[in-house]
């Protein structure tokens, strides 16, 4: 039988991965005032050990206020990024691409920990010294019910934001990642500028879909000019919301395009997050759930792309690269369970006698 394709290096600019198995950012809530410490190391080089590819931390916030919570990793200072230096140089010396999730949470900011409840910071939060702050959005419109009451950006503003997100670019230059991921996606600050739903704006920045992206795009083509040109910018994006009137799949193949247009090179392929738990999306949640969007945006746009959501069983995973629906693969809450998932697969892949293995290989 062939190779796995799954552990077929793939390079992307000037860095090569020495597989598909990518571990996408997942928040961990665990930072002081943003500052990366020990956790940190210990839980994202663990991935590095076990093999996977690329590992992508998680969203890191560019100004303070972009938190989700006051556990959040940041990058707004050379503090933050000389502390998060030394998770990408262990991440590096074991094999791993390092890659770094650059957010800005917008009306899903100053929130709980999820462990904490999850809702806005209640007065004992605000006793053991996590404050609430104000939070920002398109419009002001609150998540859903439950959540806080946003204001709308100024241009102004967002032209403050767009260089914190360049200035952060460059830190994690210096700190020597190899991948950023702008998180344009879940419900975060530049998904809520895309979709209709969240976006009611009526200056250059709303309305129809070229003004809904402008703000975004403002900021991958900031991110772009700022990271090295030998090195890719992959864009995670919600598809879909899976509500209403809201983002759709033909929104997210023009957004693609254009992110394509001012040099992006990977689109991660998430979807919904738009609305809480109070409003359910429509998206199914069944094993690849989501694969689908990364196959027609890869085939429609012919940029590369990342397919995440349930992804758990290797030989579900090979079929995903091997059948040309995704370039790379994102294995996230399976890498918690076993941070050697990617090891792990290999060996399944060599291990298997052709009688089993056939039928194995047709389980995908
Ligand atoms: C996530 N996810 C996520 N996504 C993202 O873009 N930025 C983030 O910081 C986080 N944080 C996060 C924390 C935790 C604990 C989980 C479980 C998930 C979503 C994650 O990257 C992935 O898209 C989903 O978990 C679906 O993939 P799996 O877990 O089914 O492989």
């Amino acid at each position: 039988t062939a190779p796995p394709r799954l552990f077929e290096p793939v390079s992307l600019r000037d860095v090569s991965l020495r597989n598909r198995v990518v571990v996408p950012p997942m928040c961990q809530y665990s930072a002081e005032h943003g500052i990366a410490g020990d956790y940190h190391l210990v839980h994202y080089g663990r991935f590095a050990l076990g093999g996977a590819g690329l590992v992508i931390l998680e969203a890191t916030a560019v100004v303070p206020e972009g938190r989700i919570t006051h556990g959040d990793l940041g990058l707004w200072s050379p503090d933050h990024g000389a502390a998060l230096a030394r998770v990408a140089a262990f991440l590096r010396a074991n094999g791993a691409a390092a890659g770094i999730q650059l957010a800005h949470a917008g009306r899903k900011a100053s929130m709980q920990r999820p462990w904490e409840g999850n809702g806005p910071l209640s007065p004992d939060d605000v006793a053991r010294g996590d404050a609430p702050w104000p939070v920002v959005a398109p419009s002001p419109i609150p998540l859903d019910e439950g959540w806080l009451m946003p204001t709308a950006l100024t241009p102004a503003a967002m032209a403050d934001l767009v260089a914190a997100f360049a200035a952060a670019a460059r830190r994690a230059e210096a700190a020597g990642f190899d991948v950023i991921e702008l998180h344009a996606a879940h419900g975060y600050l530049l998904h809520a500028f895309l979709s209709p739903l969240s976006n009611r704006r009526e200056d250059a920045y709303g309305g129809d879909r070229a003004g809904r992206m402008r703000f975004p795009l403002a900021v991958a083509r900031a991110l772009r000019e700022a990271w090295p040109a030998g090195k890719p910018l992959f864009v995670r994006v919600s598809a879909v919301d899976g509500l209403e009137g809201g983002l759709t799949l033909e929104d997210t193949l023009a957004f693609a395009h254009a992110l394509k247009g001012l040099g992006a090179d990977v689109i991660d392929c998430s979807s919904g997050g738009l609305a809480g738990s109070a409003t359910a999306a429509r998206v199914r949640r069944d094993y690849g759930f989501q694969v689908g969007f990364a196959e027609r945006i890869r085939r429609e746009t012919g940029l590369a792309t990342m397919a995440v959501g349930l992804i758990v069983d290797p030989r579900q995973a090979e079929a995903v690269v091997a059948q040309g629906r995704a370039d790379l693969v994102a294995v996230g809450r399976e890498s918690l369970a076993d941070p050697n998932w990617a090891l792990r697969a290999r060996t399944e892949f060599a291990a298997w006698p052709r009688q089993a293995g056939w039928w194995l290989e047709r389980r995908a």
